[in-house]
């Protein structure tokens, strides 16, 4: 880290919209799980670097609710791929101390992907580094849809009054609950939308978009990022 990253505020959460292992894998004539392949060892080195710059949330879009449409040979190709990095984060970020912990709807998976994906949380569960949320399966609206049912029922169950909803009662209800909200939302691959990522709590997230492709993303492309939030101004709505 040089003397200039020193000074920067660093975001308390840090979102990262993983796009672009398509295209990677295309510009080299390649079929498109290749580029699955190498943007999953980025999410390896990555993850471990912003880690280790002290950032405390880190949220990692890896698969929306929309991801399944595409052929069956890619999907394929991208659980079989979710399985050897489970397998390996199991170790990989011992040693970092991060606790993995997966945001989506994991009843869609098969029993051994779930499997995995328990032990996962529960073998990481007391670390006391940075907290690691992987999105798999994972849908803004889905999300809100399921916090919506949830407080029905408990309205339902007389737990509580409609009158007497709160944001509080919404926020509780999503799977980033007790969490803080993202402060910064990185996406690769030049896109520049959210596709379904943390619709609810992106409301004052800084958005930064980059070209760069995600398996070519690296440590200083997100010290680039994290430049350009210092220059935002945060006013969530204030003067
Ligand atoms: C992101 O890369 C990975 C997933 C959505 C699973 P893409 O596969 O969307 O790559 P592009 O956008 O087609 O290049
Ligand atoms: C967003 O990328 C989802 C993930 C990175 C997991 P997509 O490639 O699915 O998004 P669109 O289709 O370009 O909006
Ligand atoms: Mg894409």
């Amino acid at each position: 880290m040089n003397e200039k990253q020193s000074n920067l505020i660093l975001p308390t959460h840090v979102g990262i919209i993983m796009d672009g292992n398509g295209r990677w894998a295309k510009k080299r004539g390649l079929p498109r799980y290749v580029g699955h392949t190498y943007g999953a060892q980025t999410f390896r080195k990555i993850t471990r670097y912003i880690s280790s710059k002290g950032v405390k949330v880190l949220t990692l879009y890896a698969f929306s609710t929309e991801n399944w449409k595409r052929p069956p040979e890619e999907v394929g190709a991208i659980m079989k791929i979710f399985r050897q990095y489970l397998t390996d984060a199991l170790t990989d970020f011992r040693d970092d101390e991060i606790k993995l912990v997966f945001i989506g709807d994991k009843s869609a998976f098969d029993s051994h992907m779930i499997e995995l994906i328990n032990e996962t949380e529960e073998i990481s569960k007391n670390r006391k580094g940075m907290l690691l949320n992987i999105a798999m399966n994972y849908g803004g609206r889905n999300e809100i849809l399921y916090a919506v049912k949830n407080l029905c029922a408990d309205v339902k169950a007389g737990i509580i009054q409609p009158n007497d909803i709160t944001d509080k009662d919404i926020q509780s209800r999503l799977y980033t609950a007790n969490i803080p909200d993202p402060d910064l939302i990185i996406r690769t691959g030049g896109e520049h939308r959210l596709s379904n990522f943390l619709l609810y709590q992106s409301a004052y997230s800084e958005f930064y978009s980059t070209e760069t492709l995600w398996p070519d993303f690296n440590a200083s492309d997100f010290d680039k990022a994290i430049e350009e939030y210092n220059q935002r101004n945060r006013r969530f709505g204030g003067v």
